[in-house]
């Protein structure tokens, strides 16, 4: 297979792991027989250093005619004053929203070997295997904003079609799996949250009868997640919600350095892969970032936009024995022997059968 790649290192610690990312991509190349290309473009706080704008659209065009994107992070303390006019998560939602990605998926499953490094008891993390879609173009990340002296506002709109096509998305990925979704809002307090909880019920009645669906307020569904999170198959939620509980989930992997994500559109439309993780600007430039959540974000790309399944199973396959083999990086190692982002990634490329 040929694909057109498209690479945004970002900021932060995202070049350092978007490189290893494009290594272990291509020992797969090699392995598979395939032609992967590669392309590099600025976004956030790169590209307003060197454009003026966190996402030009030279970077857009490239990514609009790629088969599939690979992001790392963006943003950084040089780029953060609140007052800015310019900042680099702009660069990041205007992506996320000019090609259409408005269904991010977050698969939460904790590894057997990183269980020391959760703060969650080990017994409730065995079974742990659920999956987030976020809706990431739509609600209070996109609404108009206002602010003068005395205040500020955020308006939190959804149309029925948005709340629509991510939950459909989300029944059918529950359909895939075990059949039980679980929908998350404020539907005690926001009307948008009424509106969803209509919807989702709806659409499950008319259209997935097969799928076990169930509501959940979003501040129990906090709860419930480190109560029982075994307990969850598919969870779908509006996008400020599944920013902050997919945070929270990553707990029980043991590291934001673990967790993959996904940001689709339409069939056949161009996906964006990035760990959900940031650009921890205070690890940056010292190599000792995790690169597993990118290279497993790269697995993603092969399998949702490639349809590479077994190239994709091979790097989590890589990456889960590395892990069985106690190979971690600080953030997951007990102490003294962390390895480096590069050691990291090596140990991912020797895994690669
Ligand atoms: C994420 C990030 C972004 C978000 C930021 C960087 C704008 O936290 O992808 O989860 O809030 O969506
Ligand atoms: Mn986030």
């Amino acid at each position: 297979m040929q694909a057109n790649i498209v690479v945004l290192p970002g900021d932060g610690i995202g070049p350092e792991i978007t490189a290893v990312a494009v290594e272990v991509l291509k020992a797969v190349a090699t392995r598979f027989g395939h032609d992967f290309s590669f392309s590099e473009h600025d976004i956030g706080g790169i590209a307003i250093d060197n454009h003026g704008e966190p996402l030009p659209a030279t970077t857009l065009d490239a990514c609009a005619k790629a088969d599939a994107v690979l992001l790392g992070a963006v943003g950084g303390p040089k780029w953060s004053d609140p007052n800015a006019k310019v900042r680099p998560e702009q660069g990041l939602l205007a992506i996320r929203k000019a090609l259409g990605l408005f269904a991010n998926l977050r698969p939460v499953r904790p590894h057997p070997a990183a269980l020391h490094a959760s703060p969650i008891k080990p017994e409730l993390l065995r079974d742990v295997d659920f999956i987030v879609v976020r809706e990431l173009t739509g609600g209070i990340y996109f609404g108009d904003k206002t602010r003068d002296a005395q205040s500020a506002s955020d308006l939190c709109r959804y149309t029925s079609a948005e709340i629509e096509r991510v939950l459909r998305s989300a029944f059918r990925l529950a359909q895939q799996r075990r059949g039980k979704l679980t929908s998350v809002d404020k539907a005690n307090v926001l009307e948008t949250s009424r509106l969803w909880r209509d919807i989702a019920a709806r659409i499950g009645r008319e259209e997935f009868p097969d799928v076990e669906l169930e509501h959940q307020l979003v501040d129990s569904m906090a709860m419930h997640l480190i109560a029982k999170p075994h307990a969850y198959d598919v969870i779908v939620t509006e996008n400020m919600f599944g920013d902050i509980l997919t945070d929270e989930a990553s707990m029980l992997a043991g590291s934001l350095g673990l967790l993959p994500s996904a940001s689709l559109g339409e069939e056949g439309k161009v996906g964006i892969y990035e760990p959900i993780h940031g650009s921890a600007p205070d690890i940056a430039g010292k190599g000792i970032a995790n690169p597993y959540a990118t290279l497993l974000s790269a697995a993603m790309l092969l399998r949702h936009s490639l349809g590479l399944e077994a190239e994709a199973a091979t790097i989590e396959q890589a990456v889960a024995r590395a892990l069985d083999d106690g190979l971690f990086t600080a953030d997951l190692a007990a102490q003294g022997q962390a390895l480096s982002t590069r050691q990291a990634a090596q140990a991912v490329l020797d895994r690669l059968r």
